[in-house]
């Protein structure tokens, strides 16, 4: 059984309940979206299951483990990706080399360098390349690409790591609209073989690709459901989306 399960999941700073989930769950190869208003504790969840930070209590089982016991290396290890916000790219490196140096994580920098691929791995990057939208850019140095390219590069590595799970915060901040629909076609695409939690606050595009939803709020579940259903929850507008959709409003006038 490769779902999530969150039990009971308490994470406080300095007597601050940041976090305080009852049940959270999300099925194999599903695109599950986190919304809620900020400092909310959507970042802290993504934080406990990639092992980053701890909870006071609780569990969050995945593949018969229990994340809040392991590592953060043995998180990466048992099938859980994170795409963080800074950037883990090489800039000096073409596209190619930093796919190559992902696939090659565990032999170490300058061993991956020197290593001859295999037929096999060139076309695992070739795949992966095209999973992501990065297929005519395999020969450009990273560090010329445009902020969605880098973004997809960083989306691209840690499906290198062969994850299960897929954590995603924010990954439209700072896109254009185009890259940013983009984004929401790769998540989709990535949700055909993995399960995603992705945390976004551009409404429009969490109704690109929403399915169901999550709303924190103060660390807790407010609401969960399909989209259609979170939308029009009179507690949802009041909390969140009377506000997101005010932002929307500003930014599209300004
Ligand atoms: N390391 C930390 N130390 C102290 N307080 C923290 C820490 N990390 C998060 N917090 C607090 O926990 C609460 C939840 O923060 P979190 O970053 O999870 O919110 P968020 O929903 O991701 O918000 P945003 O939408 O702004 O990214 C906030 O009040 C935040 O200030
Ligand atoms: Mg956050």
């Amino acid at each position: 059984m490769d779902n999530l399960y969150v039990q009971k999941l308490s994470v406080s700073f300095d007597g601050f309940k940041a976090l305080d989930i009852d049940i959270f769950e999300v099925a194999q190869n599903e695109l599950r979206v986190v919304i809620g208003p900020n400092g909310a504790g959507k970042t802290t969840l993504l934080d406990v299951l990639c092992g980053r930070a701890r909870p006071d209590v609780g569990h969050a089982y995945f593949k018969d483990q229990d994340l809040t016991k392991l590592s953060e290396d043995e998180i990466v290890d048992l099938g859980v990706g994170r795409k963080f916000q800074a950037p883990t790219v090489f800039t000096s490196l073409t596209v190619a080399d930093n796919l190559m140096l992902a696939v090659k994580a565990n032999r170490g920098v300058f061993a991956s360098l020197f290593y001859r691929l295999q037929a096999a791995e060139r076309r695992r990057i070739e795949e992966v390349a095209e999973r992501t939208g990065l297929e005519d850019a395999l020969d450009e140095v990273a560090g010329t690409l445009s902020h969605g390219q880098k973004q997809w590069l960083e989306i691209a590595m840690v499906i290198l790591q062969d994850p299960t799970l897929f954590l995603v915060d924010e990954p439209a901040a700072g896109m254009t609209d185009q890259e940013t629909f983009r984004t929401g076609e790769i998540l989709q695409g990535l949700a055909e073989d993995h399960a995603l939690i992705v945390i976004e606050h551009d409404m429009e595009f969490v109704r690109q690709i929403a399915r169901k939803v999550t709303v924190l709020h103060e660390g807790r579940i407010l609401v969960e459901g399909p989209m259609e259903t979170v939308q029009n929850d009179p507690r949802v507008i009041e909390c969140y989306l009377g506000t997101a959709m005010e932002r929307d409003e500003h930014s599209a006038v300004g």
